[in-house]
């Protein structure tokens, strides 16, 4: 096989399993090109996207700005390394601690796993080196998630994803979520932070109930430890406002976005109390590609075009729709036993399935021309393009219906 030599669509799904490291279970389907909230398949179908690469994609696909941009900064400058400053990561570093509401300041890292490391490596030093006492341990929430390196394997509550890993970096409880007395009864004098996700995601779209954030953060508060929210799947306006913990009225003393923040281009931040940041001092924590002019010119577009385009309003709208359609379809007799709950905020919704192999409707979805994607065991999540419009919903949920019936169709003939 030559380099330049072409594929075939068959050639590539047989070669694919043979390449890569087992560890994905790729539905066998190789994407080629998108636009918009659409994405075409190497055989030319279309499918309409409302996974966007797991909330990334919060522009869509080729959306003009981001293409200008990508083109101009390559020819201008790729990478420079942080031994030196470059204009768009500054610019993006400002937009950022104006939008964090309290005047953060911003480490570049290159996904939500290397974010959250460096929010952890960061609130131990604030307490080693700037309060001066020893405080180390997190607490984290059951059913989080936060990211698969090791630490971040670790700090996630779900033995699923330690198995086999140990022995886990220490320093991590873990509290059931939304529990604002047992969280509290963990609190010791070796805390140092509560690291949590506003609306859990992986776990399986579960948002925080109305006046936790806000119970969470006195609680931090009366101990001196820190608030961590990890914003990695809920900011950038996926639910609505640019960060979830706006609509709680809250502030934490660190934050972690990634994922949407590059429009489809890997990046993350660390965004910290200008306190909390004096944890760390020349040397004390770095990363190759952290800042890199071009994520970074393109990170500022998505910023932009997140204002122009008004997607916060967008992101609000279109979710009430979709919540509102699929709310329809758990009150549906038809579907009876099928769907257990409908819940999320903004673009970040779950639909929760009763018995259902979620995989197994992912595939019919895919077969129908819709793309979703499951989180935790038994939801169907919908994280589409922040410009995502009312057509698109009524066309996904149109295909979703048709699969669910068929559900029940296939358990009535089992019966
Ligand atoms: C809340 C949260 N934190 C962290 C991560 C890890 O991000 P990444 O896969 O970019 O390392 C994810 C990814 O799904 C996430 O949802």
């Amino acid at each position: 096989m030559s380099r330049q030599e072409p594929l075939s669509t068959p050639q590539l799904l047989e070669l694919g399993p043979k390449v890569f490291t087992p560890n994905y279970r790729q539905l066998p389907v190789i994407f080629t090109r998108g636009e918009g909230c659409h994405v075409w398949d190497s055989t030319g179908r279309r499918y309409l996207d409302l996974v966007g690469g797991i909330a990334v994609n919060v522009l869509g696909h080729a959306h003009p700005m981001i293409v200008e941009v990508v083109n101009r900064q390559v020819r201008d400058l790729i990478h420079v390394s942080n031994l030196y400053y470059n204009e768009p990561a500054i610019r993006l570093a400002s937009e950022l601690q104006r939008l964090s509401g309290f005047g953060g300041r911003v480490f570049f890292a290159n996904c939500g796993a290397t974010a959250n490391e460096a929010a952890i490596k960061l609130a131990r030093r604030y307490f080693r080196t700037v309060v001066r006492r020893d405080r180390f341990e997190f607490i984290t929430m059951e059913h989080s998630f936060h990211g698969r390196t090791l630490a971040m394997t670790a700090a996630t509550g779900q033995p699923k994803y330690q198995m086999g890993y140990e022995p886990l970096p220490a320093g991590f409880v873990y509290a059931p979520f939304n529990d604002l007395q047992a969280i509290s009864a963990k609190i010791s004098s070796r805390t140092a932070a509560v690291l949590l996700e506003p609306i859990q995601g992986e776990g399986g779209v579960v948002p925080a109930k109305e006046g936790f954030l806000r119970g969470l953060r006195e609680l931090c508060d009366s101990h001196g430890i820190l608030l961590i929210l990890d914003e990695v799947q809920t900011g950038i306006g996926r639910t609505g406002s640019f960060f979830a913990y706006e609509q709680e009225g809250i502030k934490p003393d660190i934050v972690t976005i990634a994922k949407g923040l590059g429009g489809g281009l890997p990046i993350g931040a660390m965004i910290a109390a200008p306190k909390v940041a004096e944890g760390f001092e020349p040397g004390a924590h770095a990363t190759t590609f952290g800042g890199n002019p071009l994520v970074c010119a393109v990170a500022l577009a998505v910023l932009e075009a997140i204002e122009v385009e008004g997607l916060l309003d967008n992101s609000r709208m279109i979710g009430e729709y979709l919540l509102d359609g699929l709310t329809v379809m758990r009150d549906d007799p038809k579907l009876e036993g099928v769907v257990r709950d409908v819940r999320g905020r903004g673009l970040m919704v779950g639909l929760e399935l009763d018995g259902v192999d979620c995989r197994q409707i992912m595939t019919q979805c895919l077969h129908r021309g819709l793309l979703v994607s499951v989180a935790g065991t038994n939801v169907i999540r919908f994280v589409p393009p922040l410009i995502v419009g009312k057509g698109h919903i009524q066309a996904a949920l149109a295909v979703l219906y048709e699969v669910l019936i068929d559900v029940v169709k296939e358990r009535s003939q089992r019966k």
